[in-house]
């Protein structure tokens, strides 16, 4: 989900367009902490995610999960994958600054950014991909989120809406926000 983030980097494989706009704001090698994430309508219970509060004056420790993803239909390459970031900038969220998108082989998009504690959730690499139906509890489970394809990213204060759907259809199956800060990794 989030933060699978920028792309530029990520294989042909997956049709992803990056654009990033003129964020006022440094880049760099960093640290992501989750803030929330929530099903974007209320009546969808399919995500809940308590995470672990960040404290700034602490050298940065991974956050700790709890709390489930109910995956009521499983998501292959035959799925898209939108997700367009926010950032917080002159205190109005410029939106857009980031977006990743797959078109088409939106599991194999998600799955080659996503952070290696997070692997459980798809098959593996070099199998076909598919993130598996069904409820996953994640409990205090710590989550570094490592992007080994995105060695630095603008910091700042992120919103993101990650959506995805099946191909033939337009309308998302999951959607699902999420607030997020990239801090200079410490
Ligand atoms: C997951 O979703 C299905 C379908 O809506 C529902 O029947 C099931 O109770 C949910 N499981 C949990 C643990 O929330
Ligand atoms: C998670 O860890 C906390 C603190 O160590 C503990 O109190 C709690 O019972 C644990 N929860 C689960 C679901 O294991």
């Amino acid at each position: 989900m989030m933060s699978y983030i920028l792309v530029a980097l990520l294989t042909l494989l997956v049709r992803t367009s990056f654009h990033c706009g003129s964020i006022n704001s440094f880049a760099g090698p960093f640290n992501v902490w989750i803030e929330r994430a929530d099903p974007c309508y209320e009546d969808d219970k399919r995500l809940h995610i308590k995470f672990s509060h960040y404290n700034p004056s602490k050298k940065f420790e991974p956050q700790v999960w709890n709390g489930i993803v109910n995956l009521t239909r499983a998501v292959d390459d035959t799925w898209w994958i939108k997700a367009p970031f926010s950032i917080r900038n002159n205190n109005q969220w410029k939106k857009n600054a980031i977006v990743l998108t797959a078109l088409r082989n939106g599991c194999s998009g998600a799955r080659s950014v996503m952070p290696s504690d997070l692997q459980e959730l798809t098959t593996k690499r070099g199998t076909p991909c598919r993130f598996k139906q069904g409820v996953f509890y994640f409990r205090n489970l710590t989550v570094k989120l490592e992007f080994p394809k995105f060695p630095q990213l603008p910091y700042g204060h992120y919103r993101m809406e990650l959506e995805a759907g099946q191909q033939d259809e337009k309308k998302a199956e999951y959607c699902f926000k999420t607030v997020a800060h990239v801090i200079p990794k410490l």
